[in-house]
């Protein structure tokens, strides 16, 4: 694609090499950037029609009436500034543009932007820089550089200020608060959403200067309705420069960090103030340090190969998973867009379990550990789903918002092609594996850390709970004699109300058990926590309930075809050809020719559902079976959701199809990094980016903890010479080097061994040794 271009030697980054305003989405979403506090999508100074502005603050969740569920607030824009050379307003789309180019430089997530404009006889130079800190989570910094090339002055006028008039497509969450100019610099918005009461005050301020000089520029003030704008008028002598910095701060009341001796706007006040003094340069040098430590230099990850962006995909994945993830707030978690858009309301999915939560697992456990307890915050509102729906227990929301919010999945959805009405959304009411997920996630946590303190204070509830939940879930199929589980949505959401969708089955199965082990293994030797924990769960009852229930409870099995069912009526559904569907450019393409009711009469599944299943229960299944499984139901996938294709390539990778498991992973990297103009408007995909992660450390690295026990097994793509990676073991740092031929594991450890497998081989590394083994094929 001719505007798109990879950086891969020193600068790691993406760049837009041409400018066209219909792909500013495209861009807006990939430069994002924040810090997990704040996300920033990456709109230009210059408005568009084709914009999609957008600045978003974890947790700042707000119900717009009672017929919509909450949603991520779009907060005011302070990215947009309007500038007039001689009174032509710049814009990309008239004029001549030359020497363009926008790129991110995913180290730090620094955008700069550098292009000549001209008009009929104007001419300027604009650079331009932003980025928001990783240290100072308030804290967003532009500066925009403009030069006049020309032997005469030129009158340069630019609009900058504070714009609440963003709404989240129509919705405005806020009720406007003051607005006023402080100390003749820091313009400060205050604003409160309109249902859940949260105040925000945004704050912005300015410096200007001509060569170097702060003299010779009018100001002038302006206040609009939820607008609060500075105009700047000053004569630019030829050859000669004006800079322009921006300091942006966005604060509100439920910040942890608040400092409650101020009032919320004198803090927000204090806080812009002192970066106003710091300055741009040394504002990003520490955010930069920041990114080093924590990042980059936390558990490396690097792959020599014969295409420089299987590397670069890593850099990208690890980028936009860091700027998404609130690890600041245990009451936050990630959304399936993280904060680059308003796609998905900002929710929560199992997208952060199952396809996110590994990466942090093993590379920040302190992260992972935050993202756990926001689920263990959320059993309040997972309690009264159940209550609500006649269970008990926990039954996790499909989507969840705040922690107490409980259920916030819309209830309408995509166009019915066939019917002309919106479809109706069942997942928020059946589509239940979310609560098997977090258990199975907290489990695989505390196997991966050994966070023991987490599992007595949050974890052993978590399991116990939702394991309470499933009991009370189960059907009984009287004329089977056995338990079953109808009426759901399995992870393929092409069908539903269907019984027995072997995931959900699977996953209810093992959070039950695990629950009934755990209930033995407290009472034998965690007395007070067992006595703690069945005040609140009645555990003897629990027991008695969750083993009768497993003696009876039906686990799908391979059929003589050695296919596992999906569920009971997938395999009677009609098989279509599906290749006119698949690979297309644009997700859902199905969907312009049959209605979900059609759809869910065919054998065609928009994502891996059996073969996720495989993957996390693989010590289940023979090599046979997964073989089977794969050619079965792979054919049928559309891949229509991005959490697909990474589940794929590991699989393949597993059954030694290197290649396939290749292709698939390039298909995967490109969701967003790629060339496809449309595929990112509404936001990243967060849970692709967790799957870059987990293709390369679980795929072809081959690392897996199952059963509570380590495994390393790596094979690599024949592209690839050398893959580096780097996790956290129960506390101690390993580190995997994988050849073609051989893989050493190093042990940072200063006192503890390490154990892990290698086919069915126990090999144990001593403190600070590497253990190094050759590979014979
Ligand atoms: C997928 C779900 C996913 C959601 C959010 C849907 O398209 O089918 O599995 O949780 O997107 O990413």
């Amino acid at each position: 694609m001719e505007n798109i271009e990879y950086l891969t030697r020193e600068v790691k980054g993406i760049r837009e090499s041409k400018f066209q305003s219909k792909w500013i989405r495209k861009f807006e979403t990939i430069f994002a950037q924040g810090n997990g506090y704040l996300g920033i999508r990456a709109s230009t100074e210059e408005r568009y029609i084709n914009e999609k502005r957008g600045a978003f603050i974890a947790g700042n969740f707000n119900q717009f009436d009672e017929n919509e569920v909450t949603e991520l607030a779009n907060c005011p824009d302070l990215t947009a500034v309007e500038v007039k050379v001689n009174g032509n307003r710049i814009n990309l789309d008239s004029g001549q543009v030359e020497d363009y180019r926008r790129q991110i430089d995913l180290m730090t997530g620094e955008v700069t932007r550098h292009f000549k404009w001209a008009l009929d006889e104007v001419r300027l130079e604009w650079s331009s820089k932003r980025f928001v800190s990783l240290k100072d989570l308030h804290v967003f910094c532009h500066q925009i550089e403009l030069r006049n090339p020309s032997d005469k002055p030129m009158t340069i006028e630019i609009i900058s200020g504070i714009d609440g008039q963003i709404t989240n497509s129509g919705a405005q969450h806020f009720t406007e608060g003051d607005k006023r100019l402080r100390d003749k610099v820091f313009l400060q918005m205050m604003a409160t959403t309109s249902q859940s009461k949260k105040s925000l005050v945004t704050t912005l301020s300015h410096r200007l200067r001509i060569d170097g000089e702060e003299a010779g520029i009018e100001q002038t003030f302006d206040i609009q309705r939820r607008r609060l704008l500075m105009n700047y008028k000053v004569s630019l002598p030829p050859n000669s420069r004006l800079d322009l910095e921006r300091y942006a701060t966005y604060h509100t009341d439920f910040d942890l960090d608040r400092d409650h001796s101020l009032s919320l706007e004198n803090w927000a006040l204090a806080d812009n103030r002192r970066i106003y003094q710091v300055g741009y340069d040394q504002l990003l040098d520490q955010s930069r340090a920041k990114w080093q430590r924590d990042v980059w230099q936390a558990a490396p990850i690097h792959i020599q190969s014969n295409n420089a962006m299987d590397d670069l995909a890593l850099y990208f994945a690890k980028y936009h998973l860091q700027i998404m993830t609130p690890a600041h707030d245990e009451r936050m978690n990630i959304g399936a867009k993280g904060l680059s858009g308003e796609g998905y309301k900002g929710h929560t999915f199992w997208d952060t379990e199952l396809f996110m939560l590994p990466y942090f697992t093993y590379s920040q456990p302190t992260t992972a550990r935050s993202l756990l307890k926001y689920r263990y915050l959320g059993l309040e509102g997972a309690h009264v789903k159940a209550r609500d729906n006649g269970y008990q227990g926990a039954q996790y929301p499909w989507e969840a918002a705040w922690p107490s919010d409980g259920e916030t999945t819309p209830v309408w959805g995509a166009a019915d092609i066939i019917k002309g009405t919106a479809t109706k959304i069942w997942s928020g009411f059946i589509e239940q594996h979310i609560t098997g997920d977090v258990a199975f996630a907290v489990q695989q946590y505390v196997d991966i850390t050994d966070d023991q303190d987490f599992m007595k204070q949050y974890g052993y509830e978590i399991i116990l709970d939702t394991a309470k939940f499933w009991a009370s879930r189960l059907n009984y199929n009287d004329q089977a004699n056995r338990y079953e589980i109808w009426d759901v949505i399995g992870p393929d959401e092409y069908k539903e109300h269907v019984n027995n969708n072997a995931f959900t089955n699977y996953i209810a199965h093992w959070n039950m058990q695990r629950a009934l082990s755990l209930i033995a293994e407290l009472r034998a030797e965690q007395e007070q926590v067992y006595q703690e924990l069945d005040r609140a769960l009645d555990l003897e009852h629990l027991e008695t309930e969750l083993s009768d229930k497993l003696k009876l409870f039906y686990l799908p099995q391979l059929n003589q075809a050695g296919i596992l069912p999906q569920d009971d009526s997938y395999l009677d559904k009609q098989v279509i050809d599906l290749s006119p569907y698949k690979n297309q450019l644009e997700v859902g393409s199905l969907f312009k020719v049959y209605n979900l009711e059609q759809v869910n009469q065919m054998q065609v599944s928009k994502q891996a559902d059996v073969l996720l299943l495989i993957f996390l229960f693989e010590h289940l299944f023979d090599r046979e079976a997964k073989l089977g499984n794969w050619h079965y139901y792979e054919p049928k996938t559309t891949h229509d959701s991005s959490l697909s294709l990474s589940t794929h390539s590991i699989l393949a990778s597993d059954l030694g199809d290197q290649a396939l498991a290749y292709r698939l992973f390039n298909e995967a990297i490109s969701i967003d990094m790629g060339s496809l103009m449309t595929s990112s408007d509404d936001g990243i995909h967060a849970a692709s980016l967790g799957g870059i992660w987990q293709m390369v450390v679980f795929g072809f690295g081959g690392l897996r903890c199952i059963d509570g026990k380590l495994r390393i097994q790596p094979h690599l793509p024949a592209e690839w010479h050398h893959l580096h990676y780097t996790i956290f073991w129960k506390g101690v740092k390993l580190e995997i080097n994988v050849q073609p031929k051989s893989f050493s594991v190093t042990n940072h450890s200063e006192l503890k061994s390490v154990n892990f497998l290698h086919h069915h081989r126990e090999i144990e590394i001593a403190p600070q040794t590497t253990f190094e083994l050759q590979e014979e094929n």
